[in-house]
């Protein structure tokens, strides 16, 4: 397990069971938020349907993660660095042509994370919203999951839906939460209690809380400059925010799991190295 404990890089993935939560636009910003600290890092978008990170980035790259899963180029050719240093390897809008087997693809775009990966810091990785078999597969592949809860009731059950299916489906339980759109930081940590109490009642879920946003408009002026808001709004409640998560992750304990060594592919040197 040598490879293990020399891994550096923690996989971070976004995930909410409901959809306008807000997981793009917090992928998006934190990422922006880590690279300009200094965190080497990298924004994978696996939404296939709705490929959005580009888009808020204000990128239009040619290459897309389908590219990577289907053969054509590798992780180093697909990928688009932004001005800030962020390493974006864009999300394919329109479903993935069935030509090979999800294990093949897969196996490609782990193989292209694990030769980036001893550059990196941090891979944040979007994902579709629902629970999708593939979605939850890769959430269950990185080494924390990020579940972005909002106050409403659906929010609430969809996202106690997602972490039912992972702890039990998939024995993952590195789970950590940030409340979206909160009116304080109070009634984000209250929402957050709330989700505990009920989840770790009935689920085997190591659930942590990572923080909260507030409720914030430039968020969404921010998409329609196609602007990341930490770029767009640096004085806006929000951007603090969101800078206030991207140093509560960087501090967070996250030990690299089993689970983000099959994302980035590292088992195959595990007893190697
Ligand atoms: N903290 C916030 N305050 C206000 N609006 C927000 C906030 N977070 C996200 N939004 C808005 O919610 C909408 C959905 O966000 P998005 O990131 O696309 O969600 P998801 O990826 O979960 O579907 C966007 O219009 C975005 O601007
Ligand atoms: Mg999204």
């Amino acid at each position: 397990m040598v490879s293990e404990s020399a891994r550096n890089v923690r996989v971070v993935a976004l995930a909410s069971g409901k959809g306008g939560v807000g997981k793009t636009s917090i992928s998006v910003n934190l990422a922006v938020a880590l690279a300009r600290e200094g965190q080497r890092t990298m924004l994978v978008d696996t939404d296939f349907g709705l490929a959005n990170a580009a888009v808020m980035l204000g990128v239009n790259p040619p290459d897309t993660i389908e590219d990577v899963l289907e053969g054509r180029l590798p992780v180093e050719a697909a990928m688009h660095v932004t001005g800030d240093g962020l390493r974006l390897l864009p999300g394919a809008s329109g479903v993935l042509a069935d030509t090979a087997p999800l294990e093949t693809a897969n196996r490609r775009l782990a193989e292209g994370l694990r030769r980036q990966s001893e550059t990196l810091d941090f891979v944040i990785v979007d994902s579709p919203s629902g629970v999708q078999p593939q979605t939850m597969r890769y959430l269950a592949m990185s080494d924390r999951v990020l579940l972005v809860l909002t106050a409403e009731p659906t929010s609430f059950m969809d996202a106690y839906a997602t972490v039912k299916l992972l702890s039990l489906d998939h024995g993952y339980t590195a789970v950590s939460v940030i409340s979206n759109m909160v009116d304080s930081e109070a009634s984000g940590r209250d929402l957050f209690g709330r989700f505990h109490d009920v989840a770790s009642r009935f689920l085997p879920a190591d659930l942590r809380y990572l923080g909260s946003l507030p409720r914030d408009e430039h968020m969404r002026m921010a998409i329609m400059r196609k602007q990341p808001c930490v770029t767009a709004f640096p004085e806006s409640r929000a951007t603090a925010g969101l800078a206030r998560l991207a140093q509560a992750l960087a501090a967070h304990d996250i030990p690299p799991s089993s689970g983000g060594s099959r994302f980035l592919g590292l088992e195959h040197l595990d007893g190697v190295a």
